[in-house]
């Protein structure tokens, strides 16, 4: 047997037929480093998700894990790995079609199963399943990440019947979850509110995370949320699930609990107004649901999945990041030559690595003056730039720094050039009066020559200005009556506006892979690892007053890494700028701030902090993160970030309440150090002029992490930020 698969299939390292007697159910376990997720074919050869949990450390006893128990007379379908629909099953499904003869029923059975071995850490395990009746299959798709305790699941869906077939609902993912209660923690918001938090004990029923808004789908919901299992977890204790849908347009997840007290977890693209049509032959690869699941709480599932981020999603995860200084709060869409030299010698002047220029350098026409016109007309605005960006590419090379550009090419403003020329590539009701969102409309990407057009402009910003360093692609608006004028069937279009979308992000990474490109979206409006994936960080919200920021980079850091955060410091709050920037200083740090206003004592502290933060950047940027102190039921928040050698870490503190008193009366804990190493403590970041509380002096780890530290935070002293530094 092995030697014929050997010979024969060098990749595939198993291929396992069913057993040809059905006396025994097949068992199929996925194990990672801590995990395993069991599936079994039973001998009516359906394939059910029977375990998902802890790894055990005798491997055949994964066969002696029964089947859940079921209620007498049930369907028998409740944990099916991927649940079909309109035949016995009568739970949510993860699939449902329309035969090309107009019958709705669908059955999967097993046909085999393939585990491919990517590398010593990643192996894809591939199970075909197929209608015993219609010329109908689906592969599932398990890819594990064995040492990062994270699994990616997707779906390929294709049929050889005889006209085409209707997906009704196309999940990625189908889990089944066995425990004692289930704590959903999911966020709402909206702008400038981005990821406020909600947990709640799941009842029987559906509850349903959705977003039906076409594209900045994450403005009311994103596709992030967290299941503790038994009870709720806390950052260092019990079991918690961790799930993002890789998709950055309408996207849903069914959490049900069944009839039989367990979890049903169904997770992919919305099937809201989205039957999709699927011609004979072609392929249907649905996008991928991520999770990692810990039984040492919430902070170890965040670990894991930031190590899995950097190294396997974000581009450039393991790479640097540039500091920056951007316009767009400075100037909003007032500037021209003079003015934009001056900030190019600002940018030198404050030491960071790159200046980005924002929104209003486009139009002519129609000149990009405001948010009500321009948009889509990506020729430089000669009024404001006669020498073009040349002038700008070549003013930053003399300065010594790089230069970078804000584009929203997905978008349009009814007042541009493109609108007139091409009403046909904008989404919108021909019948029904246009309705705006910040006064524009979203472009087709379902249709080719508008992903030609996109495509083009950024490879044009490129190609006629190769020293371009950096790229803020926005993305500011809804879709308000959504129709193309491209898609035959209408049903296709929001989703194949996300593939559209991913097809001119494949092409610009092909040509340029590695160049920093943030995803912004209004702040946090699109951030899933879908979109992830093309870019190097993305814009968490467009609110950056740093206690708000607090919160928002608090509940985005249990799902993305930190140097994926791009941290501005504004003038928004009343904060001093020492506050705002040792905020911002916890993930991408970057300035919007009028340098030539700042007092000399505020310049020289920023100039120093840049240097404390490239100081400690390996630890911000690929080190570990521990939450230490929640922001919410705390005066004071906490997190500290350890490189991978733990020989360097820094510990952020803030008083987030300025009640009579607050501040911290207890020391801290530290967490992630060597117990056995020595650590130099000592305040950094200070503002010129003051003195640190806390004496410099040398502690073990075990010391850090039992007894802790006081940052003494208080009135006068409301941010602290603490060096850690291994004395060998
Ligand atoms: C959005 C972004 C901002 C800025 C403006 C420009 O709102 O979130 O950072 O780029 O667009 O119009």
């Amino acid at each position: 047997m092995k030697n014929f698969f050997a010979q024969n299939f060098a990749i595939v390292l198993l291929t396992v037929a069913l057993y040809p007697f059905d006396t025994k159910a097949q068992t199929i376990p996925i194990e990672s480093k801590d995990n395993a997720i069991v599936l079994q074919v039973g001998t009516d050869k359906h394939v059910d998700m029977i375990y998902f949990g802890g790894k055990l450390s005798a491997k055949g006893e994964y066969d002696y894990i029964g089947k859940p128990y079921l209620p007498e007379n049930s369907t028998d379908y409740y944990n099916s790995a991927y649940t079909p629909s309109g035949s016995r099953n009568l739970l949510e499904p993860a699939i449902a079609v329309t035969h090309a003869d107009g019958n709705k029923s669908l059955d999967l059975e097993y046909v085999n199963h393939t585990i491919t071995k990517i590398n010593d850490d990643v192996s894809l395990l591939s199970i075909n399943l197929k209608d015993p009746v219609y010329d109908f299959e689906v592969t599932l798709n398990y890819q594990t990440y064995f040492n990062e305790n994270v699994t990616e699941q997707w779906s390929v869906i294709k049929h050889h019947e005889k006209k085409d077939v209707v997906l009704n609902k196309y999940a990625s993912a189908n889990l089944y979850i066995q425990a004692g209660g289930y704590w959903l923690k999911n966020f709402h918001g909206y702008w400038a509110q981005e990821m406020r938090p909600e947990e709640e004990k799941l009842t029987h029923g559906i509850k349903t995370l959705d977003s039906k808004l076409g594209s900045r789908t994450d403005l009311f919901q994103p596709p992030v949320f967290m299941v503790s299992l038994n009870k709720p977890a806390t950052e260092d204790e019990g079991e918690v699930l961790y799930g993002n849908v890789e998709w950055s347009g309408n996207y849903r997840i069914d959490l049900e609990l069944d009839p039989a007290n367990n979890l049903r977890l169904i997770a992919g693209i919305n099937n809201y107004a989205a039957d999709y049509t699927l011609k004979p032959g072609v392929e249907f690869t649905t996008p991928k649901f991520v999770y990692t699941l810990s039984d040492k709480g919430k902070g170890e599932a965040s670990r894991n999945l930031q190590s899995w981020a950097r190294k396997y999603k974000i581009v450039d995860g393991e790479g640097p990041r540039l500091t920056l200084l951007n316009n767009w709060e400075s100037t909003y869409f007032d500037f021209d030559e003079p003015k934009l030299s001056n900030l190019l010698k600002n940018t030198k002047e404050l030491g960071v690595d790159l200046f980005l220029l924002d929104d209003g350098w486009f139009g002519n026409k129609y000149p990009r003056n405001g948010d009500h016109a321009g948009l889509g007309d990506w020729e430089v605005n000669k009024a404001k730039l006669p020498d073009g960006i040349a002038f700008l590419t070549k003013t930053a090379k003399e300065n010594g720094v790089k230069f970078g550009i804000w584009v929203e090419p997905e978008m349009v403003n009814p007042k541009s050039e493109l609108y007139e020329k091409h009403p046909d590539w904008v989404v919108k009701q021909p019948q029904r009066p246009e309705y705006y969102m910040r006064n524009q409309l979203v472009l087709d990407l379902s249709n080719p020559k508008v992903q030609e057009y996109v495509f083009s402009i950024v490879d044009n910003l490129f190609s006629k200005n190769p020293d371009l360093a950096y790229i803020k692609w926005d993305c500011n608006s809804i879709m308000y009556n959504a129709y193309s004028a491209y898609e035959k069937n209408q049903s296709n279009f929001y989703t194949d506006y996300v593939f559209g979308l991913y097809h001119v992000l494949d092409r610009l990474r092909a040509k340029y892979p590695k160049v920093p490109m943030m995803l912004c979206s209004g702040g946090g409006g699109r951030v899933d690892y879908g979109a992830l994936k093309y870019f190097t960080e993305y814009w968490p919200s467009d609110n950056t007053e740093p206690i708000e920021r607090v919160f928002i980079q608090w509940e985005d850091s249990y799902f993305y890494p930190a140097l994926a955060s791009s941290n501005h410091v504004t003038n928004w709050g009343k904060q001093p700028i020492k506050f705002r920037t040792d905020v911002a200083m916890m993930g991408k740090l970057g300035f919007d701030v009028v340098v030539s206003q700042l007092k000399p004592d505020e310049l020289a502290y920023c100039q120093q902090a840049i240097k404390t933060y490239k100081q400690y950047s390996e630890a911000i940027w690929h080190g570990d993160q521990y939450r230490l102190q929640s922001p919410w039921d705390n005066d004071v928040a906490s997190v500290m970030y350890v490189d991978q050698s733990k020989g360097s870490a820094i510990m952020f503190n803030y008083l987030v309440n300025n009640r009579y008193a607050a501040g911290t009366h207890l020391p801290i804990l530290l967490k992630g150090l060597d117990p056995d190493k020595s650590y130099a403590i000592s305040e950094v970041n200070l503002y010129p002029g003051t003195r640190s509380t806390i004496a410099n002096a040398t502690y073990t780890g075990k010391f850090l992490m039992t007894v802790g530290i006081n940052p003494d935070i208080r009135e006068g002293r409301a941010s602290v930020l603490i060096g850690v530094q291994e004395v060998k």
